[in-house]
């Protein structure tokens, strides 16, 4: 929720991982915190190539980061991005973001501004694997 200190922390790693973006091509920074359900938090940052398809996003490298501790329930990701304004996930992070929670909340933080949206509307009827006896 709005305010709650756990957020405050999000965005400071956030913020944290932002300076860390490897961004010369773009000059477009991103900085990601994911928290996972228990309250732990996760960070990363975009990754450019000089092979520019070759970028991976600040969210995913948060994600990756998260899961490769052992983590795969989140509750909540905030982003932020040199533009300071509000910076919505691309459409291939929240098909990512999606295959571990689809109640996740997403906070696209800026200087003067924020907006917050659930994952399940920015990416409503997410391509899923559906297991066998599943509805
Ligand atoms: N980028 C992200 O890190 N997250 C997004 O959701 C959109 C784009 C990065 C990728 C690339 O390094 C730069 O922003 C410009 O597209």
């Amino acid at each position: 929720p709005r305010g709650d200190p756990v957020e405050g922390e999000l965005i400071k790693a956030a913020l944290a991982a932002l300076d860390c973006a490897y961004a010369p091509y773009s000059k477009h920074r991103v900085g990601a915190a994911i928290e996972t359900r228990d309250g732990g938090i996760f960070a990363g940052c975009n990754v450019e190539n000089a092979s520019y398809g070759l970028t991976v996003c600040a969210e995913r490298t948060a994600l990756f980061a998260a899961v490769s501790a052992g983590e795969t329930a989140f509750a909540r990701i905030v982003i932020v991005s040199s533009t300071g304004r509000p910076t919505p996930p691309c459409g291939a992070c929240r098909q990512v973001l999606a295959e571990f929670s689809q109640d996740l909340e997403v906070v696209m933080v800026g200087g003067k501004s924020e907006k917050r949206a659930w994952l399940s509307a920015l990416l409503p009827d997410a391509f899923r694997k559906v297991k066998k006896g599943q509805p």
